[in-house]
């Protein structure tokens, strides 16, 4: 007769320290054929690990959309310090007189609230240079130091059924999809990218007229100096291609930015409540704000710091360590 082991509890390897599976720090459920991840994390405890964790994740996915963060302004700023030099809105804000609605010159104001907490109206200047904000850019291009990584914080969303997305379109595929004399015609090119730009082109009719306010040396692109990067850069800021004819050099840069817009490139996050949190990585997608009907009516309050890309390629063309800002100079 066959003897039945019987296992003991002592017999019983005891694996639960060796074996145990870690959490990931953050999970990923992908957008977009090509890029963009929906993640989740835990921002209770905001740690070097979680974010360089996030960091691998935007090397893969390029956008990540974290939910209901829970973050608040002191918090949004002391964990963007964790992925590198920040840049800062001092200079504009001195520059142009502004007031800083917002509690630090690291946060940069992307919504459309008032100093005095009402909602902006269309038309006075600062909603018509936020109108940039509706073309595909990618953000400081302008500057002689571009940005490396973007943290996008909700803190009031108008109501859902009123617009308001942020659109992300995936530059390394589309790249990809060039033909090889394509990619070997653009490789090279220089491209001048003014924050004036992109300001005089979201306020330019289709006749080619420019708001009047904008209409003026201040504004002009070719009054000031150029943030000079290699294509990759190519975006809303971009004035012209350098050394080639500026019209031709426009026609181009336009051209590459409509063969971009499209889904097969593209897709739209939709912010759903305070607290969301969308991080990009500004070398290798581009992102637009879609305008909605919420515009003059509520409130869309999003605040964004800005890392500095701390990669090789930082400084483009421009003097290494300059400090000057597009438009300012
Ligand atoms: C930005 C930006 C788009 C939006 O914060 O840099 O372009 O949807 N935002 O507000
Ligand atoms: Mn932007």
């Amino acid at each position: 007769m066959a003897s039945v082991q019987v296992l003991t509890a002592t017999s019983v390897p005891t694996y639960t320290t060796s074996l145990r599976v870690e959490e990931p720090l953050v999970k990923y459920r992908q957008i977009h054929p090509t890029f963009g991840a929906e993640a989740t994390a835990d921002f209770s405890q905001i740690t070097q690990d979680l974010v360089d964790e996030i960091k691998r994740g935007l090397a893969k996915y390029g956008v990540l959309v974290f939910r209901k963060t829970g973050l608040d302004d002191a918090r949004h700023v002391e964990m963007s310090h964790l992925f590198g030099d920040l840049d800062d809105i001092a200079p504009f804000v001195n520059g142009l007189g502004q007031k800083n609605r917002l509690s630090s010159d690291y946060l940069f104001d992307v919504g459309n609230v008032n100093p005095d907490n009402t909602v902006m109206q269309p038309g006075g200047m600062r909603d018509l240079l936020l109108r940039c904000n509706y073309h595909f850019h990618a953000d400081s291009a302008f500057n002689p130091r571009r940005a490396g990584v973007s943290l996008l914080l909700a803190h009031e969303l108008p109501p859902e059924e009123l617009g308001g997305d942020t659109e992300f379109a995936d530059t390394r595929s589309a790249y990809e999809s060039l033909s090889p004399e394509r990619k070997e015609e653009i490789n090279d090119w220089v491209v001048m990218n003014s924050q004036l730009q992109c300001r005089r082109n979201a306020n330019t009719d289709e006749n080619g007229v420019i708001n009047p306010l904008l209409a003026t040396d201040e504004f002009d692109p070719m009054k000031h100096r150029f943030g000079k990067h290699k294509l990759p850069r190519i975006a809303a800021h971009a004035h012209h291609v350098q050394g080639m004819d500026v019209d031709e050099g426009q026609k181009k840069l336009k051209e590459l930015l409509e063969y971009v817009d499209n889904p097969k490139f593209t897709f739209r996050v939709k912010w759903q409540d305070p607290g969301d949190l969308v991080v990009w990585d500004n070398t290798c997608v581009l992102h637009r704000a879609i305008p909605g009907g919420y515009a003059g009516k509520y409130k869309r309050d999003l605040r964004r710091t800005t890392v500095h890309d701390m990669g090789p390629q930082a400084w483009g063309l421009n003097e290494v360590g300059a400090t000057w800002r597009s438009g300012l100079d």
